[in-house]
């Protein structure tokens, strides 16, 4: 049984006041999902602020049930890498989580698969657990190869290591990413079934315990049709995450599901 995971990706938003308050927000209108569902199903939630609020977020946070994350770190674990920021750096600072190969990582940094996979590896050699995001393009969908993308990204994000242990799977669809389109419940729910099957052959003792979370653009409103899908185990959430009615409302609905 996958216990529904749902992760904030606050992204280069906010300014160190506005992230405190929603930081008490969220963590409020977290509590009182639990208090709805009786205290015994909660989902995973996490945050993943700006690097810079990240300490004080897990300060703030204590030993509230929300985790925090990264967006992104290094592929190296320390060294002259001006600007970047080390895996074991994160988990130095109460992160457990960070998020790698982001289609905006990707698409404004060049970010390949063989930079990913060793993002992932160095997220592992911290103790972190890696949420790899893929997904395709419009023209790519339109073209027909989406699920080869998929698979390229997901295979050679993996490459190095063939294990699902730590590991968590988003698949974003680009063109569904802040642009309000969301792939349809059984567009997406065709593609995590697809992702389960090649996860299968990569790590077939981790694929049915591994999370597929989708992204790109979940909202309260159509959190309920994605999440009662079989293989959707979670939102990877952007927009939505920065309003703590929306986020809530979306952490309720994978806990219903
Ligand atoms: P969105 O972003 O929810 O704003 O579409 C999702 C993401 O980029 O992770």
């Amino acid at each position: 049984m996958r216990q529904p995971l749902v992760i904030a990706n606050w992204k280069m938003h906010g300014e160190r006041s506005s992230n405190r308050a929603l930081v008490s927000q969220v963590e409020k209108s977290t509590a009182s999902v639990l208090a709805k569902t009786g205290g015994d199903a909660l989902a995973t939630c996490v945050v993943c602020p700006p690097y810079p609020y990240i300490a004080e977020t897990v300060a703030l946070l204590g030993d509230s049930a929300i985790a925090v994350g990264a967006q992104d770190c290094s592929h190296a674990d320390a060294g002259a890498y001006t600007g970047e920021v080390a895996a074991a750096m994160l988990a130095d600072i109460g992160c457990r989580w960070v998020i790698v190969g982001h289609s905006e990582r990707r698409q404004y940094h060049r970010e390949s698969d063989a930079l990913v996979a060793a993002k992932v590896a160095a997220a592992r050699r911290a103790g972190l657990t890696a949420v790899l995001c893929v997904g395709e393009t419009q023209e790519q969908r339109e073209a027909g190869v989406a699920e080869d993308v998929v698979r390229e990204q997901l295979e050679g994000a993996l490459s190095d290591a063939r294990s699902l242990e730590d590991v968590v799977i988003a698949y974003e669809p680009v063109w569904a990413i802040g642009t309000g389109l969301t792939a349809t419940p059984e567009e997406a729910q065709a593609m995590h079934a697809h992702l389960r099957e090649l996860m299968d052959t990569i790590d077939g003792s981790s694929a049915p315990k591994t999370h597929i979370l989708y992204g790109g653009s979940v909202k309260a409103t159509n959190a309920d049709a994605l999440f009662e899908q079989r293989d959707i185990d979670g939102a990877l959430v952007g927009g939505a995450s920065l309003d703590p009615e929306a986020f809530s409302a979306i952490v309720l609905a994978s806990v219903r599901a």
